[in-house]
Order: structure tokens, then C-alpha cells, then sequence
């Protein structure tokens, strides 16, 4: 049988003195690195990039300066062109800003909020033009979340709404003026946007973002999840939101190859081949919210929901697996990762 060779690179290995080193794997997910030696007959790790049949750009976004990304850069011009790059570094701010992932997906028919972008060269001295912008965009779309185009976990984001007051968007414009110029230094794309908030479809105010995890032109998993909270993640979620929480993702099992086509295009057309894209669906198409390029977050590393609503999921395996296969397929992340990395040799030894 065949074996495929990959290397990673990213701010820990790969480059200067590490660029030898196995370990320090970037953002490594819990189960991952058992999941790649259980795959041993068809990838294997290696040392010398010139040695790589696949190289893997690891790099956590949100922690990624400039500067390295030059040096990851630098190593990758010897290879590229020759062997497949999974989310070369050349197009880090295709995903990594979110502001340029609206322009991009809009530019190709793919649905996503309004959003408006305001630059470094506009701060200080225009502070009342940009408060005005921000006045008429939440004239226009009513609800908004104003935010760092580049942060990850929620941080830099507030909510406003036409019952805002002058002093709380001055307060927010200020706010977020302060965080980018902490970050610009280091990543120079740091930008403030507007997005259109997504209303719920539901008339009881549950949320729900869909998640589905692509590789080059395969979908790997999918799955939804629900809440009231305006801004939520997976670890959100609490019992009262079970029931919707497995109708939501038994509905997502019919809908997904309606809507794979589409999820695919939108990460392709970042240039990304391997990444969470997540959406909301109105009218039965996806409005795209991110692509987040290195998943690893609570439901990967424990499960959905808090611990009481993991635990529910797992009393109820037995009957719930029939229904939602998706979910107890995310949280096996052992045989997840395996296939994952089978999946790369796959694609890369149909490519030769
Ligand atoms: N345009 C929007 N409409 C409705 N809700 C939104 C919108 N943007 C963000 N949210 C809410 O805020 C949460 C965080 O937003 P988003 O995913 O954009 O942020 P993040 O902090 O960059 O990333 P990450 O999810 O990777 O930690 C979302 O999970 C969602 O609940
Ligand atoms: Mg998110």
C-alpha cells in the first residue's frame, strides 16, 4: 500500500531550527495525534519538507504576526507548485479577515451579512465621520454587532441597535480604536467592521449556526447548534435547548447535500482546502458567518453543550445515534482524526 508523507509548518515548527522538529504540533486537537499514527499504512509525519508529499500550514490565526508569517512564507516559495499546500500561507487573510471573507464570498454569489470596513487611515482625526457611518449603517440594518475584523471567541464585538445612544456607539468606536491599535503593529490587516446582525428565524428567539468541517472537496462533518444568547458558542448551550438541538441537526442530515455545493465554494473561493465554515440558513439557503481554519474548540475537545447536556447525549447514544449519526461521529475524535488524515493521503495520491 502506498504511504504518503506529510510535513507541518507553522510558528513552532517547520521554520529556523524547528524546521526539523516532529513535535509542537500547532493547535493540536485532543485525540489528533493518535488519530494520524492510527493511520500509520496510508500518511506518515516527516522531517525534511523536500521529503513532503503534503504540507499542512498550522498556524492559530488569532496568535499569528506578520513577521511569521514571512518567515512561513519564505520556506513554502520552494515548494509550491510542487506538492499540495492545505491553507497555504498566502492566503491567511482570505479567512483570517473577516471583512475580506464578505467581500470575497459576495464577489462569488455566496450569501453573508452586510458588513461596512473601517480602516487605520480613517481613525483619529475623522472619529465623528466614522460615528456617522456607523449611524446610517444601523439605520439601515437596525441590529449590528461592531467588531475587530480579526479576533477570535468573541472578543471585540459589540451589539447595537437603532435604540443605541451616541454616547454607547462613541463609547463601542472607542473601544474598538484602542484594540486595533494594540494589534496593528503585529498583524497590519487589523480593521474595524459593522455586521449586519442575523435575526433568528424562530419565534421562541433560538439562534442556530451551522457548522460544517471541509476537506480539499470532501465534507468531514457537520453538525448545529442552538441557543437564545445573541452571542453563543457550543459551550452555550444547556438542557433546555436539547430537543431543538437534535431536530436541528436531524433536519441538517437531510439537508446537507443540498447545501454541500455551496459550503464547498465558500471555502474554496478562500483559497482554504481544509476548514469549519459556518452559517446561518434563511429560505433555505446559507448566509456565510467565518471560516475558521484550525476547529478545535469546546465540542471538539469535550463534547456539545455544558457537562449536562454532554452527559444526556451520551446516556441516550443508544437511540439518539440513529437519528443524529452526525454529532456522535464529531465527538469520536480518535477514529474522527484517523480518517481525517486518511482522507489527505487519499486526495493527495489521486493527484499525482
Ligand atoms: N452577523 C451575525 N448575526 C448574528 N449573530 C452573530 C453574527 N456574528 C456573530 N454572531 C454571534 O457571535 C458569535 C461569535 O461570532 P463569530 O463566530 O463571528 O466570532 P469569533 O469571535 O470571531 O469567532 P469564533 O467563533 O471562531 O470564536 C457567533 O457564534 C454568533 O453567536
Ligand atoms: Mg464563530
Amino acid at each position: 500500500m502506498k504511504n504518503v508523507s506529510i510535513y507541518f509548518i507553522g510558528r513552532k515548527q517547520g521554520i529556523g531550527f524547528r524546521r526539523y522538529r516532529l513535535s509542537h504540533l500547532e493547535n493540536r486537537r485532543k485525540d489528533e495525534y493518535e488519530g494520524l499514527q492510527d493511520a500509520y499504512k496510508k500518511i506518515r509525519q516527516v522531517r525534511l519538507i523536500q521529503n513532503a508529499d503534503v504540507v499542512w500550514v498550522r498556524v492559530r490565526p488569532e496568535h499569528t504576526k506578520d513577521y511569521e508569517r514571512i518567515i512561513i512564507e519564505k520556506r513554502l516559495k520552494a515548494i509550491r507548485g510542487k506538492v499540495p499546500i492545505i491553507n497555504d500561507i498566502n492566503i491567511f487573510d482570505n479567512y483570517d479577515c473577516k471583512n475580506l471573507s464578505f467581500d470575497i464570498w459576495r464577489g462569488n454569489n455566496i450569501q453573508c451579512p452586510n458588513h461596512i470596513t473601517i480602516s487605520i487611515n480613517n481613525f483619529k482625526n475623522n472619529f465623528s465621520n466614522i460615528v456617522k457611518s456607523i449611524n446610517e449603517f444601523i439605520e439601515k440594518n437596525h441590529k449590528i454587532f461592531l467588531r475587530t475584523n480579526n479576533e477570535t471567541s468573541a472578543n471585540g464585538m459589540v451589539f447595537l441597535t437603532v435604540s443605541s445612544t451616541e454616547k454607547e456607539i462613541k463609547k463601542a468606536v472607542n473601544m474598538l480604536i484602542d484594540r486595533c491599535q494594540t494589534f496593528l503593529p503585529n498583524r497590519k490587516s487589523t480593521k474595524i467592521m459593522g455586521v449586519e446582525y442575523i435575526s433568528p428565524n424562530d419565534e421562541n428567539k433560538f439562534q442556530d449556526i451551522y457548522r460544517v468541517h471541509i476537506l480539499f472537496n470532501k465534507v468531514l462533518s457537520f453538525y448545529a447548534v442552538t441557543s437564545k444568547n445573541i452571542i453563543f458558542h457550543n459551550i452555550d448551550m444547556i438542557e433546555p435547548d436539547i430537543e431543538r438541538f437534535i431536530k436541528l441537526n436531524k433536519d441538517l442530515c437531510k439537508k446537507m447535500p443540498e447545501l454541500e455545493q455551496c459550503i464547498l465554494k465558500s471555502a474554496h473561493s478562500l483559497g482554504c482546502n481544509l476548514g469549519a465554515v459556518e452559517f446561518f440558513i434563511k429560505n433555505n439557503k446559507p448566509i456565510l458567518l467565518e471560516l475558521n481554519p484550525m476547529w478545535g474548540g469546546h465540542a471538539s475537545k469535550h463534547g456539545f453543550g455544558n457537562t449536562k447536556f454532554q452527559n444526556y447525549l451520551k446516556e441516550n447514544r443508544s437511540y439518539l445515534e440513529k437519528e443524529i449519526p452526525n454529532v456522535y461521529k464529531f465527538i469520536d475524535r480518535r477514529l474522527y482524526y484517523k480518517n481525517l488524515y486518511e482522507t489527505i493521503s487519499y486526495h493527495v495520491l489521486n493527484k499525482r
